[in-house]
């Protein structure tokens, strides 16, 4: 297993290139199961859980090719059956289901399970699939659905944290090949979902409404093959703003999309760190000092769970209270005992953490727990006194491009190393 080994205290400088969006990617690739023709994916992040979807895609039948950011699938014939060993590896293969089920009338995948985050249940998927004609059985591990004809339908698909993501990528793709209208009512609104509608639409749906919470879909007899590039990723973006901030540097993000961003840049502002636009670049470094914030994850265009673990990093530095509230993912505070090693003082109380910033960081060996927790852990270790090593990044290459490669070119001191067992 790779560790980052990281030399902290380096103000980051210079110019990064956000990559495309992972979470965007990956149901786009499963869309492309809804056609027997072929269609090309661009600025496609090249991954784990990319490369993992390729497999998958492959294993149903298709063929991929995955050339410099360019994904090539034609699934002109392909199977309803997704393995445990596949479908266990990445939660977010649970998104091949709706296509699946739109092209073939059947789908056989395995259940995703929960994982480190949370218990991740995939019932408003399943409620979506009903309400268009599905019948879903769960039988050994796996949900069979199976449907003679799927019928558009209005559905609800809020659930105890709002919507979700991909159960409303998944309803969206099965409800494009039903016959009659589909309205999803409580529809996740985040820029991967209106990302996905869009390649949709390319392909001959007839989606509106994506990006809002009632998205309408008019079923089609067929969808064609499509070209498309997925929108820059806003998680990475973010990222690298926290860790511009944490590091006292000054870094200009290449590509990133401001209007994706809104609550992240607002958070940061509020904390002392400046965002500002030049062109098509964002630009963010420090006014001052850090300040303590409050921040409550939600549903976008509300503050992404996926940044609060880094930016619990960043206020760790933050001198004062910080109140940090997790309202998607019940267990998402793994990185907390890790920040602890690191010097940081943070109290978990319920769903919220709360961080008692401004003791200095210093270096230490941690153990990522997750992809955001890693991206965390990687930010404190930029910003501590010190030698940092971050274990078992493998967590991370699932969903950053090239971190370590891109953090060099800001001048950081990171290295990739065999972990020492
Ligand atoms: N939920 C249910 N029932 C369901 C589905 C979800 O109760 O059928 C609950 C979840 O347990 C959670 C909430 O609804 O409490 C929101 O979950 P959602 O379904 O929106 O999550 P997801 O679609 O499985 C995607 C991203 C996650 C990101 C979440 C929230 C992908 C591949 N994954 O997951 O990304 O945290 O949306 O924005 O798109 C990450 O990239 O690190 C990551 C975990």
């Amino acid at each position: 297993m790779e560790s980052f080994l990281i030399k902290g205290g380096v103000p980051l400088q210079g110019e990064v290139t956000v990559s495309g969006s992972k979470n965007a990617a990956l149901p786009i690739l499963a869309a492309t199961l809804l056609t027997e023709e072929p269609c090309v994916i661009r600025r496609v992040p090249d991954l784990s859980d990319t490369r993992f979807m390729a497999q998958i895609l492959a294993s149903l039948g298709a063929r991929v090719e995955f050339v410099r950011g360019a994904v090539t699938v034609h699934a002109q014939k392909i199977q309803g059956y997704a393995d445990y060993e596949l479908v266990r590896k990445m939660r977010g293969s649970i998104c091949i289901a709706g296509p699946l089920l739109a092209r073939l009338r059947q789908a056989r995948i395995s259940l995703p399970g929960g994982c480190i985050i949370g218990a991740r249940p995939i019932n408003l998927h399943l409620k979506g699939f009903q309400a268009l004609g599905a019948k879903i059985k769960i039988e050994g591990g796996y949900v069979n659905a199976t449907a003679k004809c799927l019928v558009g339908n209005s559905l609800f698909l809020g659930g105890r944290a709002g919507p979700t993501v991909l159960g409303t990528a998944n309803v969206m793709m099965a409800a494009t090949l039903a016959d009659g209208v589909t309205v999803i009512e409580s529809a996740a609104c985040e820029p991967e979902v209106v990302d996905l509608a869009k390649f949709l639409n390319a392909m001959g749906a007839q989606i509106s409404g994506a990006g809002s919470p009632t998205i309408t879909i008019a079923g089609v007899k067929k969808l064609h093959g499509a070209e498309h590039e997925v929108i820059p990723d806003r998680i990475e973006a973010a990222t690298f703003l926290i860790a511009a901030g944490a590091t006292n540097g000054e870094v200009i993000l290449k590509g990133a999309r401001a209007d994706h961003l809104h609550a992240v840049i607002d958070k940061l502002g509020d904390a002392g760190v400046s965002v500002t636009r030049r062109g098509l670049d964002l630009i963010a470094r420090r006014r001052g000092g850090l300040m303590p914030v409050d921040i409550t994850t939600l549903p976008y265009s509300g503050f992404p769970t996926d940044v609060q673990a880094q930016m619990m990093s960043l206020l760790s530095l933050a001198p004062g209270l910080s109140i940090i509230t997790e309202r998607i993912f019940e267990s998402r505070f793994m990185h907390v005992s890790e920040l602890a090693r690191l010097g940081a003082d943070i109290e978990i109380e319920g769903p919220s953490a709360i961080v008692k910033g401004g003791r200095p960081l210093s270096g230490a060996p941690v153990m990522a727990s997750d992809l955001r927790a890693s991206a965390a852990l990687v930010i404190a270790g930029l910003a501590a006194k010190g030698a940092t090593q971050v274990n078992r990044i493998y967590h991370l290459d699932r969903g950053y491009e090239q971190m370590d490669a891109k953090l060099r070119k800001l001048g950081a001191r990171i290295r990739r190393v065999e972990e020492k067992t």
